[in-house]
């Protein structure tokens, strides 16, 4: 990908700041609708929280794709960029009354219901505006799957979604309310999955659940989604630029059974925007501490706070040097000892002035961006903008 990079428009720009590889993201969505065309049911709904930059999104409209929110503000965001407002799903354990009625107003395709009481406020709210809402309810399928403790959703300690046992209730306590219309069942068990075994758990637990329900008159259900949580190559962007969708839409292809006319929906999120984007930074300073070398950089974890809340590595290039590799803490100039970046990273020896890019930094980075500090907003660039 290094060579995609336009370096020598970076180097006249102020730094920090978000580049998009759009032509990898146009790549990736090719791949997704590779898998998809020949499975009509199959439908992708990008996971807007993972970057809701109005340029990536672009892309991702013309690619056809609807839209995965979990706040007003970005079903407004996704209304703006031009998603058909029929293919905008909503999710979100706490939807605030303005968030639905401007959800209700828009006619969303579906609202992705957490909890028994939030149904209730929804059968109100479209009760005043004379409309019918489409539901579905998130499932907590108990199902663990192999990734960081705070990005697990799926287990039943977690607080998203409905326990399965009480599903036939509150199917039942929908079906005598005016104003809903209950469609589908949401599942989601987390994020930055790589196993494909993982997401074949869940396919039995809905097939479980499907057999269940329908024996007791349930049933089928128009739609099933299984939310998002693929997976994307950290350590190696460069060899796994676009993630294996084959696998993951085969997976669920071989080992959930759809019923007659059901649809499938997926809300994937990093899996489609993480490997497009860099953190582009520079280093300020080069600091020989009594035991280590700290390579301070203008990015901080105001910018990326992934390795500071979850430990996660990202993979860094310096663009300027050629010199051998020796070991950098790279660190932000944030007043906080987690705003590091990688401990004892191994870098091409840097000095100041060096650009740096931080890798695989396309989903939940800039959305994810503060003003702590009283810092400015990243800028964002994308391959159209510098060339
Ligand atoms: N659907 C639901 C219901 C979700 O909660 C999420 C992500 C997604 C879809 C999209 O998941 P993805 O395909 O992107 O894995 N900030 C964390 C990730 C939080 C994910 C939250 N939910 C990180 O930086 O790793």
């Amino acid at each position: 990908m290094t060579a995609a990079l336009p370096l020598s428009k970076f180097r006249s720009l102020e730094t920090p700041f978000y580049f998009y590889d759009t032509a990898l993201l146009d790549q990736t969505l090719c791949a997704i609708k590779e898998q998809t065309v020949s499975r009509p049911a199959f439908h992708v709904h990008y996971a807007v929280k993972a970057c809701t930059n109005p340029k990536v999104l672009t892309h991702i409209v013309n690619a056809g794709l609807g839209a995965d929110c979990v706040s007003g503000g970005e079903i407004q965001a996704c209304l703006d960029a031009g998603f058909p407002a029929n293919k905008i799903v909503f999710a979100g354990v706490g939807k605030a009354d303005w968030e639905i009625n401007l959800a209700l107003e828009a006619g969303i395709g579906c609202f992705n219901v957490e909890s028994v009481p939030e149904l209730q406020v929804i059968n109100e709210l479209a009760t005043l505006k004379n409309c019918i809402a489409r539901v579905c309810f998130r499932i907590n399928p108990d199902v663990g799957a192999h990734t960081h403790s705070n990005i697990t959703t799926g287990l039943a300690e977690n607080k998203f979604g409905i326990a399965m046992q009480d599903m036939e209730h509150v199917i039942a306590l929908t079906r005598s309310m005016s104003h809903v219309h209950f469609s589908g069942l949401h599942f989601h068990i987390g994020s930055q999955i790589l196993q494909m075994d993982d997401f074949a758990a869940l396919c039995l637990r809905i097939n479980e659940l499907q057999d269940r329900l329908e024996q007791q008159g349930f049933g089928p259900v128009e739609h099933i989604n299984v939310g998002g949580g693929l997976g994307i190559d950290y350590a190696d962007p460069d060899a796994h630029p676009i993630p294996d969708f084959q696998s993951y839409f085969q997976t669920y292809a071989s080992q959930l059974k759809l019923r007659p006319g059901q649809q499938l929906h997926f809300e994937l999120g990093r899996a489609i925007v993480g490997q497009c984007g860099s953190l582009i930074t520079r280093c300020l300073y080069v600091k020989e501490g009594s035991e280590k070398s700290f390579a301070i950089v203008d990015a901080g974890m105001t910018e990326l706070i992934r390795p500071a809340l979850y430990h996660a590595l990202h993979r860094i290039q310096n663009f300027d040097s050629q010199g051998s590799e020796m070991p950098y803490d790279v660190v932000g100039p944030i007043c906080e000892s987690s705003d590091v970046f990688a401990a004892d990273y191994p870098l091409a020896e840097t000095r100041r002035g060096n650009l740096l890019a931080i890798r695989s930094a396309g989903a939940y980075g800039e959305t994810m961006a503060s003003q702590y500090n009283c810092r400015r907003l990243p800028a964002s660039y994308t391959t159209e903008d510098l060339t």
